[in-house]
């Protein structure tokens, strides 16, 4: 009889191991093994550290943060007893490591060990550590395991844009911690723009007095700037998290805020305003002065004296060439200096540049423009315009940073519909899981040039901390795993497994982010009568509410307990609302029964890299047929440069004016009748442009071209009349024939 109930208890521990088994670690370690039992934080728990000042740090942080959820009150010491406590954290640094971050973390049920060659790996451990801890729980249990665990590459950057929009010392903290649950690295603050310059110079009052303020377009002023006073304690608060600042200070161009304060160092002398709007704007830093080079120089050096990092960064994007074409100074600089034209000008701005950082002993970073007119001898390479920049500089043996437009740039929009208003752009967090920073064009070699790769936060359309968080993630999280873990441990599956607790983990710290929705990413889905359609709910806790009388759903709306049985035609919103009563996304579908009326419409693929809509009728398709909506997921496009042709006929069931909108990332037209009414080409970000025209009641033939270049392309048709609201045009408007 006691062995019997032996077994059964020993099955249902098993068991109940089984279930909990499972972590959701990220970024995934590079070795993991998990073990059964659990370690439970105590009274009697014991911190041992060595006698070591940044350990002692180190130990602080975490007796903190562990007495902070449980109400223990544990301290890290040195003062070992000659008895082996019952419950021990064992914290030590040990030599034999060769990656400078590694480190090993074996938990026992009687015995936490963590081991690194230095701080930063002490640091990763615990950020694992705290990653296990149970949500919401006083009590700290932790499943039994054994990671070694080390990063694939050594630059595991995000940027920020404190310019555009300004954000305050406190939120730069906020961001500099996120980064560090994820283990990145390096904290790449963009400080200087057209639009703003934020960091206090000593010798030059005025860039802040004038420079960091801007009149909206009311005439009210809009800015601010960091003190040196508060740029010293980021740092310190930085470091203590293991992230390197890397400050940014533009030139030769994105430089107006400067020359706004300080005129005499552009080619024509002014005056300038702070730039109020997102453009380019022409007036940049003269190069034909040397007196602009000693200005740029005194700055530098105080930036140079104030962050530790050894790599400035010099901007060097995005530099109009015009004010240089017309300044003497420049042109008897180009005279002087042999140059072959404006771009070699831009080259040796950036060389001279070089050469005194140089002299301090520190190097500098560029955006990839720096490539044009002959790269700066010791200079790395920041690439942005895709990943062409990076590989050039590789091939030439300099160091890169990937941080490409099409995976890297999180201002762009994580989908397509009923997103806050972005720069444009569609980078999911999928894509940015997919994303490879080591280009298959570059051999082994030339391989190890690559450092790593960073996230772009830029700010035009991010006005508040809300959203700066909610752009960031949870598409940092996915790079931190691209820039951390082994290529062939990655698995997308997986890691939307691992990320559930992530969104928990999040909301538990008050961090904003992109929820996700409960229903595809689609404006209208086509289904045969009776499917089944289930929501998607990634976050435990969380609740799905939705409506189908086209109203905004709310946690008074209907609840979502099942799959639901569609039926007819219907226009379902549904948003996901945190335990909190939080919610920031919608999902807006109209599910639209397939059946016999609806014939479809034509489509023409065609692959080739335009810079506008070409003559399709000079060209050869790839593939045809039909297809049941206006959509390009139902074309299928299999290269990333393509142009499309859609044609049918358009049900018009009033004579009445209609007013069609096309929105499109790349180029687009649209014919009604054989007439070009919308006129959307070029290469260009997601862009709308709308027409009207009169139109009788009927079927109205119509084509759409559209191309894409590079990057995730989109299409969007709406119309709208004095009877019919704004709508896209749905698949029950199409026609064949
Ligand atoms: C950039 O996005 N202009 C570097
Ligand atoms: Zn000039």
């Amino acid at each position: 009889m006691k062995l019997k109930i032996f077994i059964v208890l020993s099955l249902i521990s098993i068991s109940i191991l089984t279930a909990q088994e499972k972590v959701s670690i990220i970024p995934q370690p590079t070795k993991l093994e998990l073990q059964k039992g659990y370690f439970v934080f105590n009274s009697n728990t014991k911190v041992w550290i060595d006698p070591n000042k940044e350990l002692e740090q180190l130990g602080k942080y975490f007796t903190d943060l562990i007495n902070q959820q449980s109400g223990l009150k544990l301290n890290a010491t040195w003062k070992m007893t000659r008895e082996i406590p019952k419950s021990l954290i064992r914290i030590e640094f040990k030599k034999d490591f060769k990656n400078e971050e590694a480190y090993s973390l074996q938990i026992k049920p009687n015995l936490i060990k963590i081991q690194a060659k230095g701080g930063a790996g002490i640091f990763y451990a615990l950020q694992t550590l705290f990653q296990l801890f149970p949500l919401n729980e006083k009590q700290i249990k932790v499943q039994c395991l054994k990671i070694y665990d080390e990063p694939r590459f050594q630059w595991r950057g995000a940027h920020l844009d404190v310019c555009r929009h300004f954000f305050p010392v406190e939120f730069v903290k906020k961001y500099i911690d996120i980064l560090a649950m994820y283990k990145m690295n390096r904290f790449h603050w963009h400080l200087t723009e057209d639009q703003g310059w934020r960091i206090e110079i000593k010798k030059y009052p005025k860039l802040t007095e004038i420079g960091a303020w801007r009149k909206d377009e009311n005439g009210n002023l809009y800015g601010g700037f960091y003190t040196q006073e508060q740029i010293k304690d980021i740092i310190d608060y930085a470091k203590k998290k293991y992230i390197t600042i890397i400050p940014e200070i533009e030139m030769p161009g994105h430089s107006l805020a400067a020359l706004a304060s300080y005129p005499q160092f552009s080619c024509t002398g002014g005056p300038f305003e702070v730039l109020n709007h997102w453009t380019i704007t022409k007036d940049v830093y003269c190069a034909g002065n040397d007196s602009t080079f000693i200005f740029l120089q005194n700055i530098l050096s105080e930036v140079m004296d104030l962050f530790p990092s050894d790599i400035i960064h010099i901007g060097g994007d995005e530099v109009p060439k015009d004010s240089w074409k017309e300044c003497p100074k420049c042109q008897a600089r180009i005279k002087t200096e042999n140059l072959k034209d404006e771009h070699e000008l831009q080259s040796y701005f950036i060389r001279r540049i070089e050469k005194f950082v140089n002299s301090k002993g520190k190097k500098i970073i560029g955006w990839d423009e720096i490539l044009e007119g002959g790269l700066a001898p010791n200079a790395l390479v920041m690439s942005w315009r895709g990943i062409a920049g990076g590989i050039a500089a590789a091939k030439q043996k300099h160091f890169v940073v990937m941080s490409p437009g099409t995976h890297c740039y999180f201002d762009h929009y994580q989908a397509l519909q009923n997103e806050p208003k972005a720069i444009g752009g569609y980078t999911t967090l999928e894509k940015v899981y997919s994303f490879e920073p080591v280009p298959s064009e570059l051999n082994e070699e030339e391989a190890k040039y690559i450092l790593g790769a960073q996230a772009n936060v830029w700010t035009e359309y991010i006005e508040t901390t809300d959203h700066v968080e909610y752009m960031l993630l949870p598409r940092l999280i996915a790079l931190s795993e691209v820039v951390w873990s082994d290529k062939n441990s990655r698995n997308l599956d997986d890691f939307l497994y691992r990320i559930k607790k992530h969104y928990e983990i999040l909301s538990t710290k008050n961090i904003n982010f992109r929820i996700p929705t409960p229903l595809p990413d689609e404006n209208e889905i086509l289904i045969s009568k009776g499917t089944k359609v289930t929501f998607n709910k990634p976050i435990d806790n969380s609740n799905i509410f939705y409506t189908i009388d086209g109203t905004e759903p709310t946690i008074n709306s209907i609840k979502y307990t099942e799959p639901l049985i569609i039926d007819d035609n219907i226009l379902i919103k549904a948003k996901t609302f945190l335990p909190n009563g939080k919610s920031n996304t919608l999902s807006s579908v109209h599910f639209t029964i397939i059946d016999s009326t609806m014939n479809g419409i034509n489509y023409k693929y065609y692959e080739g890299v335009f810079d506008s809509i070409p003559d399709l009728t000079k060209l050869n398709p790839i593939k045809e047929g039909k297809i049941y909506k206006l959509s390009l997921s139902e074309i299928k496009p299999t290269k990333e440069s393509y142009a499309v042709s859609i044609s049918g006929y358009l049900n018009i069931e009033n004579d009445d004016e209609y007013k069609f909108y096309l929105t499109s990332d790349d180029g687009s037209k649209l014919f009604i009748d054989g007439k070009l009414i919308t006129n959307n080409d070029g290469v260009h970000k997601i862009k709308e442009a709308s027409n009207s025209v009169y139109l009788t009641k009927g079927k109205i033939p119509f084509e759409i071209q559209y191309f894409n270049k590079w990057s995730s392309g989109s299409l969007k048709l709406e119309i709208e009349s004095s009877q019919l609201p704004r709508k896209n045009v749905s698949a029950d408007m199409l026609f064949i024939n």
